[in-house]
């Protein structure tokens, strides 16, 4: 491990394998699906032991990511709205083998999706999207999502098969979340009732993230979740309360390059490397947590120089040093690597290509 090139991306297994068991268990007490959100990784052998785990499919956002995914998993989720040529020719293609759904919030998006469909005579199912307050994507009432899913219904080559939600806005941690989430399932449930009522089926009522993952069960009405950092975590769920260090799969492996400016060192990982995310709980912590040197503070990127201000170390990281920094973002830094070093429970470590990296269509 020491000898290998910095920076790089450092994989623990026996934490990914921690994380990935211990949200298979509490999804089975509350006997939920996990759909776990490949964006994360788009590595196909850690989606591989995600599936071993339990995981009932993949989620990906990008059809990119489908299209690779598709090669170990036949079940899968894109949780993002389609309605451009690209994108519905390029699904309704890749329907034709593995059983696709997409979650959309538009009958354009409908329309354009189950007229490739058509042409490609295939069957997609479908999710219609509801926003639960993040207040980016979904229909805005139970009543626009009752209009989208009868339209769906009816349309040819297209399945109605439930409901979408995320809740991207619920950011408290754990043990403060019930007043959000109660408000959420009351929304999801009263749109239920709405398409009950209206002799809609909803077989799978989507939803979860990383921070609510172990609240799930105050959405009782949810029969999967997707959360997706929750198989590395990062400085954000780290900072939000949602982990332990312990939980910390994934860190950056960077080598002190410079030491001569007084009170800095300088390491040769930088924007290209752990993106330009500030920590989402915490803005003016920096660029990244360091572990090991929990005084210093990564407080300016150029592309491929981080400056640490070490003023407050008692010993600073020395010339020559490897640190290793927890990404404040892992989905968009892993996104920046083109493979990562898993290190097994021997502390041999295996190359993995980052297979989806950078398939952002
Ligand atoms: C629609 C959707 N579902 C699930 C997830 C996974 O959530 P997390 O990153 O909290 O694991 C995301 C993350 O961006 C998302 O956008």
């Amino acid at each position: 491990l020491d000898l290998l090139p910095t920076p790089h991306l450092l994989v623990d297994l026996a934490t990914v394998e921690r994380n990935a068991q211990r949200l298979a268990d509490y999804a089975a007490r509350h006997r939920l699906a996990v759909r776990p959100h490949a964006k994360t990784h788009k590595s196909l052998a850690l989606a591989q032991l995600q599936l071993k785990s339990g995981a009932r499919g993949l989620t990906v956002a990008k059809v990119g990511e489908a299209k690779v995914m598709a090669s170990v998993c036949d079940d899968l989720l894109i949780a993002y709205p389609a309605l451009d040529h690209a994108r519905t020719t390029a699904i309704a293609d890749l329907a034709r083998t593995a059983s696709v759904r997409v979650a959309i919030d538009s009958q354009m998006a409908a329309d354009a999706l189950a007229a490739a469909v058509g042409a490609a005579h295939s069957t997609l199912g479908i999710l219609i999207d509801l926003d639960l307050g993040m207040r980016r994507t979904g229909v805005q009432t139970p009543e626009a999502s009752l209009h989208l899913a009868r339209h769906v219904a009816q349309t040819p080559h297209l399945r109605l098969d439930g409901l979408f939600c995320y809740p991207g806005h619920v950011q408290r941690p754990p043990n403060q979340q019930g007043e959000q989430l109660t408000a959420a399932s009351q929304l999801l449930d009263e749109t239920l009732a709405l398409w009950r009522r209206a002799g809609l089926p909803a077989p799978i009522v989507s939803g979860g993230s990383t921070p609510t993952a172990y609240q799930s069960h105050l959405m009782p009405s949810l029969t999967e979740i997707r959360p997706g950092t929750y198989l590395f975590n990062d400085a954000n769920t780290l900072y939000g309360g949602f982990c332990t260090i312990d939980d910390c799969a994934a860190v950056i492996v960077a080598t002190v390059m410079s030491n001569v400016i007084p009170g800095k060192v300088i390491i040769d990982a930088g924007s290209k490397t752990l993106t330009s995310d500030l920590n989402i709980h915490r803005r003016d912590s920096g660029y990244g947590y360091l572990p090991d040197y929990t005084d210093a503070t990564i407080t300016r990127l150029s592309e491929e120089h981080g400056e640490l201000d070490v003023s407050r170390c008692q010993q600073p990281p020395r010339l020559g040093e490897r640190v290793r920094v927890i990404p404040n973002h892992i989905c968009p830094c892993v996104n920046l690597q083109s493979s990562l070093w898993l290190r097994d429970h021997e502390g041999q470590a295996h190359l993995l290509p980052v297979d989806a990296r950078g398939l952002l269509s």
